[in-house]
């Protein structure tokens, strides 16, 4: 297929793009807007390959979107772009609707248009709010409770529209927390990893206990491709690792594996409307055939040691625009905080 994948330059787009490219014979045309968190030098391995292009643009940008289904004869679409950290769209919550919602209508339009065969909008487990007991399987009522979340609804429930509407073979994919190489160091992970790094301190939101099931980034893409050839249109596919872990767990563990101490652990005011938990039922995804392979403790392992031995990735961006948002988010958080045991 001619596959138009957007955010390709991003955390788990980067990830996609090298799978297709390696794995398939795809042809990939990677769509990026390049904005704080697209970094092509997650794609350098693959910038030229003889399958794979690169247009730097906006999803949002109807006539670019239109004209690229028509250069490059689209046949499919994996709308990996949107703006995802929790955080940030708390403080600034009209770029997550336009990027996650009116940019997912933009490209189901002009791929509706073109005739396209294959519409895979990477979603989120966050859809389903924040889920105190038990699993969330597809058919549950959609919840969302942070901008971002909520954001991320709207894009997929256009989506799925598509197919009610017009039979326009359109697969959600609601993929957990997703980790490993290459993520932009606001998440949570590759934040305490490279905190604990530099010897900072962890900033931890409210008691520390909130859930997470964590999925390795291989995994999540897997997951998508698998949806995206084989899903049933007009339908939602959860991606899960199963492996929750709590907050506090994760960053000990962390702290552990760089043999920093606990007294770096800071617990700070919490995130407004912070979800308590979110986990996922795979079953359906399991039942077409994919199933994730990476443990957790290897996984996490893995990714502690491309931090470390990838400093020339990360600390750019902990310089530049970073900075500024770190302070934002954290300079008073720490300062008020308390340290762990006291
Ligand atoms: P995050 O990586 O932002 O993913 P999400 O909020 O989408 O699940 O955060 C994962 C968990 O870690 C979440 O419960 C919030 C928490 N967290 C902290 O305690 N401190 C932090 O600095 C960050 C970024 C997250």
């Amino acid at each position: 297929m001619n596959i138009l994948l957007t955010g390709g330059a991003g955390f788990i787009g980067s990830h996609l793009v090298r799978r297709l490219l390696t794995r398939s014979e795809h042809q990939v045309v990677n769509l990026d807007a390049l904005r704080y968190s697209g970094n092509l030098t997650n794609l350098e391995s693959v910038q030229q390959h003889p399958r794979y292009r690169f247009v730097q643009g906006d999803i949002c940008d109807q006539p670019l979107v239109e004209s690229l289904f028509q250069a490059h004869r689209i046949d499919g679409v994996i709308n990996c772009a949107a703006e995802t950290h929790v955080d940030r769209s708390i403080l600034d919550p009209g770029s997550f609707a336009r990027t996650d919602v009116v940019g997912t209508g933009v490209l189901l339009e002009a791929a509706r248009q073109a005739g396209v065969r294959r519409f895979l909008q990477v979603s989120t487990d966050e859809v389903y709010g924040s889920v105190e007991t038990g699993t969330s399987s597809e058919t549950d009522r959609l919840a969302p409770r942070s901008p971002y979340s909520a954001s991320k609804a709207g894009g997929e429930l256009l989506a799925l529209s598509y197919w009610t509407t017009y039979k326009f073979p359109v697969v959600v994919t609601r993929g957990s927390n997703t980790y490993g190489s290459h993520q932009y160091p606001e998440k949570f992970i590759p934040l305490f990893v490279t905190n604990a790094i530099d010897g900072q301190l962890l900033p931890l939101y409210g008691d520390g206990r909130q859930c997470r099931d964590w999925l390795a980034v291989e995994d999540h893409c897997a997951g998508i491709e698998h949806a995206f050839l084989h899903g049933e249109p007009g339908t939602a596919y959860n991606i899960g690792g199963g492996n929750e872990r709590e907050n506090l767990t994760v960053a000990e563990v962390i702290l552990d594996s760089l043999g920093q101490p606990k007294s770096l652990l800071r617990y700070v005011s919490d995130r407004p409307g912070h979800d308590r938990r979110y986990a996922v039922d795979c079953s359906r995804l399991r039942e077409l055939g994919w199933k994730p392979a990476v443990a957790f403790a290897d996984g996490l392992r893995e990714t502690v040691r491309w931090y470390q031995e990838h400093e020339s990735w990360w600390r750019p961006i902990k310089s530049g625009e970073f900075k500024r948002y770190y302070e934002e988010q954290y300079r008073r958080r720490l300062e008020e905080g308390t340290a762990c045991g006291s």
